[in-house]
């Protein structure tokens, strides 16, 4: 398929990496369009396990292209960071990563706005955001005024640039944080991003323009989505999501490429569920049968090694999110963490003040009520990471995954039995 996009459905950390590194060896080009290093995309091979928060989960195979799109809000630190990072362990990163300079530019004073302002989120509950300073830095893009693009780096108004912002800035966080707050000096500053810029020049691109280029020619090229769906601005558990659109619809304004070139959306769904901060969860399960789940899937943050919260199957949810990201297909994964319950639960419907409803709530309100009604299913108990094709995995278990497929009204296309790339059943 020519133009793919793969998406979490879910509130991220689905292992979209591993799809992503699995199915590069059939693309041309690989593209981050949206997030930042709040995203933390694991991939394992040979023994060997990387963590990734910018660069696209394709660098690996050395003959496809990787491009960060415009989309992505870039810590330049930790850009060069994880380029030093992969090089050091032997991956060619020079020649195979093109990078946006329409991307918009995060500096210190968005980290220190995400520490201080996640403490008082208005909904009552903190967001928990990754405290990268991914919001703020999106708040400013949108704002326009206080924002910085890669490309500003290298024009002569850059140093204007930043004396205009952090006066700005240095009031605000005086009356923010009070005492706490060090002003910053833009000299500093300058000094600081401008060496960064010229570390990062031979990748700097206008990769709008690539990418317009590579569509026409019918290049194959894989969308590598961030985060999940429910951590959509605009259609996730909104204001507990994250600052882009990290669902399906997210792909044309974050890569500038027009949604019609989407040949097929690949949806990933772990066989249960996750979430990590604050907003609502149904299917959560606060207890023993959470907790095995978390140790069973080593679930704990990529990027901020905090646990995560877990629960059953959504199958609510997932329909949704399949539906608002155009998925065509399902990658179910970890589907071996499940492996030693007697029997597993999907939510198939809530209850809402009374009323049964399989549609996802819009308010968060509404879905804070939401009771999961559950459908019971037979568990199997036998380990199933050795598994490679659909035969060698016990009938409760195809059961379960052919009742997800029903549920969410989309075939499921692939198993994920272990965090390996051969640890991976193709279904049909
Ligand atoms: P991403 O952000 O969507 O790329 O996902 P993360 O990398 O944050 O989290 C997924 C985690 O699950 C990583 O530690 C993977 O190595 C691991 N993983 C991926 N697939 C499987 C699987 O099928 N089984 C198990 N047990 N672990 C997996
Ligand atoms: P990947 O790509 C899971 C969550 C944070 C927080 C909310 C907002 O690895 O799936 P932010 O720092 O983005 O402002 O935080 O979104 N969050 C993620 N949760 N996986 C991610 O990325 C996430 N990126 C952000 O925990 O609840
Ligand atoms: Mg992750």
């Amino acid at each position: 398929m020519p133009a793919t996009c793969v998406v979490g459905l879910q509130w991220g950390d689905e292992a979209k990496g591993k799809i992503v590194d699995l199915l590069t060896e059939q693309f041309d080009i690989v593209v981050r369009y949206q997030g930042g290093a709040n995203a933390g995309h694991t991939v394992v091979f040979g023994g060997e396990k990387f963590k990734l928060s910018l660069i696209p989960s394709g660098i690996f195979r050395p003959d496809v292209q990787c491009v960060i799109a415009g989309g992505v809000v870039i810590n330049p630190a930790t850009l060069i960071a994880e380029i030093d990072h992969l090089t050091g362990r032997g991956i060619r990163v020079e020649r195979n990563l093109m990078i946006s300079d329409r991307a918009h530019v995060i500096f210190p004073w968005h980290v220190e706005e995400d520490r201080l302002l996640d403490r008082q989120c208005s909904a009552g509950e903190n967001i928990g955001t990754t405290m990268r300073g991914i919001g703020p830095c999106y708040r400013d893009k949108v704002g326009r005024s206080l924002a910085v693009r890669l490309g500003d780096l290298y024009r002569d108004r850059f140093r204007e640039q930043i004396e205009q912002i952090l006066d700005a800035k240095n009031q605000l966080f005086a009356a923010l944080a009070g005492s706490e707050w060090t002003k910053l000096d833009a000299g500093a500053v300058y000094d600081e991003y401008r060496s960064y810029a010229e570390r990062l020049r031979p990748h700097v691109a206008d990769t709008t323009a690539y990418l317009l280029s590579a569509v026409e020619a019918d290049d194959r090229i894989l969308f590598e989505g961030a985060q999940g769906a429910l951590l959509d601005i605009d259609h996730g558990t909104f204001p507990f999501v994250t600052s882009s659109n990290s669902s399906g619809v997210g792909v044309s304004p974050g890569a500038g490429v027009p949604a019609r070139y989407l040949t097929k959306v690949l949806g990933i769904v772990k066989a249960y569920c996750t979430r990590v901060g604050g907003g609502p969860f149904p299917t959560e399960q606060d207890n023993e049968i959470g907790q095995l789940i978390r140790d069973r899937g080593n679930e704990y943050g990529t990027v901020t090694r905090r646990p995560r919260r877990c629960g059953w199957f959504d199958a609510v949810a997932a329909r949704y999110t399949a539906r608002l990201s155009g998925a065509d297909s399902l990658a179910v994964m970890l589907l071996d963490v499940l492996s030693t319950f007697p029997e597993l639960k999907i939510c198939t419907a809530y209850e809402i003040d009374g009323r049964r409803t399989t549609d996802f709530p819009s308010h968060v309100d509404d879905l804070r009520r939401a009771v999961p009604l559950y459908e019971t299913m037979p568990g199997w108990q036998a380990e199933i990471t050795g598994a490679r094709s659909p035969g060698e995995l016990p009938q409760a278990a195809r059961e379960y995954l052919a009742r997800i497929a029903q549920l969410v009204g989309r075939p499921v296309e692939l198993v994920s039995v272990g965090p390996d790339r051969q640890q991976t059943i193709r279904m049909a």
